[in-house]
């Protein structure tokens, strides 16, 4: 994860005047307490707090996008945090402009008088999906119809590795949320319906973070949204979630409280609200049940620009600030306007809006992740990691993770397909590792193409069929007779992701899709349909016309995985983490509403029945 520094040369009687007020000289000599490992992380803490000025305690409570904030300012404002937003990455974005980039800004920070690191945050949701080359993993759709949390620990710990060479210490991830309404654009965020399946895939945690921080490729956890994000109404990404706060607390919160029995280093503010109010100042939630009853001793952070949506109204005010941060979030993502922030909280604190004890409170839990991750000790980059990324063994695990999400939903005795068939392949998502692979996949909405290396569906049946056998390929399905033995269509959603990807409207397959599997069936073979996609959609009234059905989800870039079922070199396993709805108007249909699904939670089929 990062390498040894130089040994600080610069004990704090040193630093100097720090911006913002003098610090504490060092009383004796040596390097300052705080530096010194065989202290406990308590001791360290409380002493560097007692060393920092002001001003050393707003930065650390700021995060600004990479876009925003030079190396210069880091050193300046004494920022705890950068980010990448989703897709935003260095130029050219290989593994090593990755680590060039993190060491250049954790110089900047060390360059500061108390020297502190800071920590650099990415959405890591999938693998290191920011990153061109790396091994993109299953969305937490597909790992929920695993039902494997042995699996998913161990895509942590190698999204953890790939992560560590390039420095990036700290994930946005894993996304808890209970999606109750698969019109919900994150719907493929979720492990699942019900809150079963994201508490039991919190061992993604234990691969992220290591038996303990501070591991060698140790990174930091975040457990989002909190909380109610995936039961807002209609499904509406950032809406408000209606419910007393007995529901609330059976169907969103026990993820919350598993990841936290975990260990789990942060957690993130959902964006939505609860009966009106929203959670980026909902002190009663993060405040009095995340960090009280629940007892969680990692810091909060906010969500990009989440300050903002406090009053409704664009931009954040003094007040916004104030109520964030006295509600009990620690660290506040605000890409681009980070000066005014840190001037608003200096505001706060000196007209005694924001007491200083809340200020020190959240650069405990802010320092403490930093102790524990190791930082002050090896800060930089640890390059020997890099020859993991998108290494043979993730690969293979990627496979295995793909295959064991794949949930065969109707089979005519069409599956698995003999080696030696004659197979036409046809659809948009075929031959295509964007469309596979989803949101969160390079860019933050993700798209087709071939956006970085992996092995599409088509290369896997290609790679799976006997070399002597023919696997004719057509986007649209255009060129198939009746001398095939089956068709495969593979077929579903183009990238989204947030809003972007909410659906108010038909739930149902695009024309483009209908038309090519009409192209199949008009050449009076059996058709086999491949859904790729990031949630169920509504297909009932075209399944009867349909030979078998495959809920593929987003399986990122080992398609071979999806092959692997087909012809049956691994059997069909997954089980649904969704109910499967009927009709569109069925939403929200979830286990046990008593509603008519398609497919009910947990259904999925064998290939020996
Ligand atoms: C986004 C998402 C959140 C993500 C953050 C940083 O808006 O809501 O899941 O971690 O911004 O990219």
């Amino acid at each position: 994860m990062r390498s040894r520094l130089l040994a600080f040369g610069l004990p704090a009687a040193l630093a100097l005047v720090a911006h913002g007020g003098p610090v504490r000289a060092d009383p004796g000599p040596g390097p300052a307490p705080y530096l010194d490992p065989h202290l406990s992380v308590q001791d360290r803490v409380e002493d560097l707090l007692g060393r920092m000025s002001l001003d050393d305690k707003l930065g650390q409570m700021t995060q600004p996008e990479r876009r925003y904030v030079t190396p210069a300012e880091v050193t300046r404002y004494r920022i705890g945090s950068v980010l990448s937003s989703g897709g935003s990455a260095p130029d050219p974005n290989t593994p090593q402009s990755w680590a060039d980039m993190y060491d250049g800004l954790q110089r900047a920070a060390l360059a500061g008088p108390l020297r502190i690191p800071i920590m650099y945050g990415v959405d890591a949701v999938h693998g290191d999906n920011n990153m061109v080359g790396a091994t993109i993993f299953p969305h937490n759709i597909g790992l929920g119809a695993t039902r494997d949390p042995a699996l998913v620990r161990g895509i942590g710990a190698a999204t953890a590795a790939e992560m560590a060479g390039t420095g990036v210490d700290w994930d946005f991830a894993p996304c808890v949320c209970v999606a109750r309404n698969d019109r919900w654009g994150r719907t493929y965020e979720s492990f699942g319906e019900v809150p079963e399946l994201p508490s039991m895939m919190t061992t993604i945690i234990d691969g992220l973070q290591g038996d303990e921080l501070g591991g060698p490729t140790s990174v930091l956890a975040t457990a989002k949204h909190f909380v109610g994000d995936g039961g807002t109404e209609g499904g509406d990404d950032r809406g408000d979630t209606r419910l007393p706060e007995k529901e609330l607390r059976a169907v969103h919160l026990p993820p919350f409280r598993a990841a936290v029995k975990r260990g789990v280093g942060a957690v993130m503010v959902s964006y939505s609200s609860w009966n009106g109010l929203k959670m980026h100042h909902n002190r009663y939630l993060i405040t009095d049940v995340l960090k009280g009853e629940l007892g969680f001793t990692g810091f909060v952070v906010s969500d990009y620009n989440g300050i903002d949506e406090i009053d409704g109204r664009p931009g954040f005010t003094k007040d916004e600030v104030a109520a964030a941060i006295n509600a009990g979030i620690d660290m506040v993502m605000v890409p681009t306007e980070w000066r005014r922030f840190i001037d608003y909280l200096r505001d706060g604190v000196k007209d005694g809006d924001v007491p200083m004890s809340r200020i020190d409170g959240a650069n405990r839990r802010i320092l403490t992740k930093k102790f524990e991750l190791g930082l002050f000790e090896r800060p930089m980059a640890d390059r020997s990691h890099l020859k993991t990324i998108g290494s043979a063994p993730h690969r293979k695990l990627a496979r295995r993770a793909v295959a064991e999400s794949q949930v065969l939903l109707k089979n005519d005795d069409v599956l698995p397909l003999d080696e030696d068939d004659k197979v036409f392949v046809a659809g948009r998502s075929a031959d295509d590792i964007g469309m596979q692979s989803g949101g969160w996949t390079i860019t933050w909405q993700g798209r087709p193409g071939p956006i970085t290396p992996g092995t599409t569906i088509l290369d896997g049946i290609r790679e799976a069929a006997d070399p002597d056998a023919t696997v004719s390929y057509s986007k649209d399905g255009g060129g198939i007779d009746s001398s095939y033995d089956v068709a495969i269509a593979v077929v579903g959603e183009t990238p989204y992701a947030e809003y972007h990807g909410d659906k108010t409207g038909d739930l149902g397959l695009d024309d483009a899709d209908l038309k090519t599997i009409g192209r199949l069936r008009a050449a009076g073979v059996p058709v086999v349909v491949v859904l790729v996609s990031g949630r169920p959609l509504d297909i009932a009234a075209e399944l009867p016309k349909w030979d078998a059905l495959v809920a593929a989800w987003l399986p990122g870039t080992e398609g071979e995985g999806v092959a692997d079922v087909l012809y049956g070199d691994a059997d069909p396993r997954g089980r649904l983490p969704v109910t499967w709805m009927r009709s569109g108007d069925q939403e929200p249909i979830n286990e046990g509403d008593g509603k008519k699904p398609l497919f009910p939670f947990g259904y999925g089929l064998t290939y020996d029945g």
